[in-house]
Order: C-alpha cells, then sequence, then structure tokens
C-alpha cells in the first residue's frame, strides 16, 4: 500500500524482473541487518572493458592497484561518482566492489559509473594510449599534488593500503605526486588521499 513501493514493483516488472514479497526474517538474513529495510533490490554485477572507455567522457578517472578494503574501495566509488569521473579502474588482484561492504559504502554509486577489472600488462598497454595525464599517487614523491600541472582527462593511480605503489606501476605515470602531511600519520587513508585527488584534478 505504500506509493514509493507499488512505483518500485511496477518499474521492475515492466522492466522484466521479478517481485518476490518475503518475510521480515528472510529480508533480515539477505541484509546481514537485525533491522532491514522493507525492500531489497537485487542485480547482474556488471563490468566494462578498458576498450568500452571514452577518455572524452570525463576530467577525472581512478585506478586503484591492489586495493584491499571493501570500505576503502565503496567510498572511492562514491566520491569518483559525486565528482563526475569516468570510471573506476581495479588494477591486479582487488577486493570484490560487489561485496556488501564495498557496495553499502558505495551508497548507491555502484549504479553510476563504470567498474573495470584489469590486469597489471592490460593496463600498462592500454595507459600507453591515454590522451592525458597519468598521476601516481606516491608518498616518496618529491612534488606536491596542488604543485603539478595535469593534462585533462587526469587518470589517478592509487596504491595498496599497506604496500603502496610498486615502482613498476609509478613507472606507468607521467608524474608522481605527495599530499603533503604536516603531522605524525606516516600517510592518508586511501579513500582519504583519493578524494582530495579526484578533486585536484577535476576542480
Ligand atoms: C595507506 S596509503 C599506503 C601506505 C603505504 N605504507 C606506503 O608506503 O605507500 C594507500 C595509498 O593512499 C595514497 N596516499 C596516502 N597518503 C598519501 C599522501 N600523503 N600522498 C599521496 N598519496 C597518498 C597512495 O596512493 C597510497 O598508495
Amino acid at each position: 500500500g505504500r506509493p514509493l513501493l507499488e512505483r518500485a514493483r511496477k518499474a521492475t516488472l515492466a522492466a522484466g524482473g521479478q517481485v518476490i514479497e518475503v518475510t521480515r526474517d528472510i529480508l533480515a538474513k539477505v541484509s546481514r541487518r537485525d533491522n532491514p529495510q522493507a525492500v531489497i533490490g537485487v542485480f547482474r554485477q556488471v563490468f566494462a572493458r578498458l576498450e568500452d572507455l571514452d577518455p572524452a567522457a570525463a576530467t577525472g578517472w581512478v585506478a586503484l592497484h591492489r586495493v584491499r578494503d571493501p570500505g576503502n574501495l565503496g567510498t572511492v566509488i562514491r566520491t569518483a561518482d559525486a565528482a563526475g569521473c569516468g570510471a573506476v579502474i581495479l588494477v591486479g588482484e582487488c577486493c570484490d566492489p560487489y561485496s556488501v561492504e564495498a557496495v553499502r559504502a558505495t551508497m548507491g554509486s555502484i549504479f553510476a559509473l563504470p567498474l573495470v577489472r584489469v590486469d597489471e600488462a592490460d593496463f600498462a598497454a592500454w595507459r600507453a594510449g591515454w590522451p592525458g595525464s597519468v598521476v601516481g599517487t606516491l608518498l616518496s614523491a618529491t612534488v606536491s599534488h596542488a604543485e603539478a600541472a595535469y593534462r585533462r582527462p587526469t587518470l589517478i593511480l592509487l596504491g595498496n593500503e599497506q604496500q603502496g605503489l610498486p615502482p613498476d606501476m609509478a613507472a606507468l605515470c607521467d608524474v608522481n605526486v605527495k599530499i603533503p602531511m604536516r603531522g605524525r600519520a606516516d600517510s592518508l587513508n586511501l579513500s582519504v588521499a583519493a578524494g582530495v585527488m579526484i578533486y585536484a584534478v577535476t576542480n
């Protein structure tokens, strides 16, 4: 009897989906929440291919090398969406963007932009044809992120939470930059660094 649910039900059926009524217990089990929402959507997972991406479609693009934390990944996807980035590219062995934790952290942005999975060799080959700057983010870099000149479209490459960006990946970049840190922290959280970089290159 709720108008929004009725609209969602009609739209789902019109799109060829199924609507299944279940008990609250089942909703709790599926959502892994004690206090579940009244509706859960189930969608096919979608990945794009590098060759499907059009660099002219956006000024900012994000690539993550071996990201491990699903919360970080979901937050990066959400931030990339908010800033109008073209895609999030997962390079090497990354965590699953469709895991419960990652999807939750995207707050719906999982539907907003293409996700690509690629190994290091294919990424390196594709990057060779990138028309703008490829910017690595590296704690040992000597160039500040605010001083570098970025050519658009700008592809930002971020490293793994523990190891950072390895030398072979940093070598693929036109410039490697560091976000200055004035306190005692040895690094920023990956998704925070991504946020700073995404807004630096898209504004
Ligand atoms: C938690 S950090 C990795 C720390 C790792 N111990 C290292 O040595 O690089 C995860 C990623 O966030 C980005 N990052 C974090 N702090 C940064 C900073 N101050 N400047 C540039 N990138 C940073 C880099 O992409 C880094 O690979």
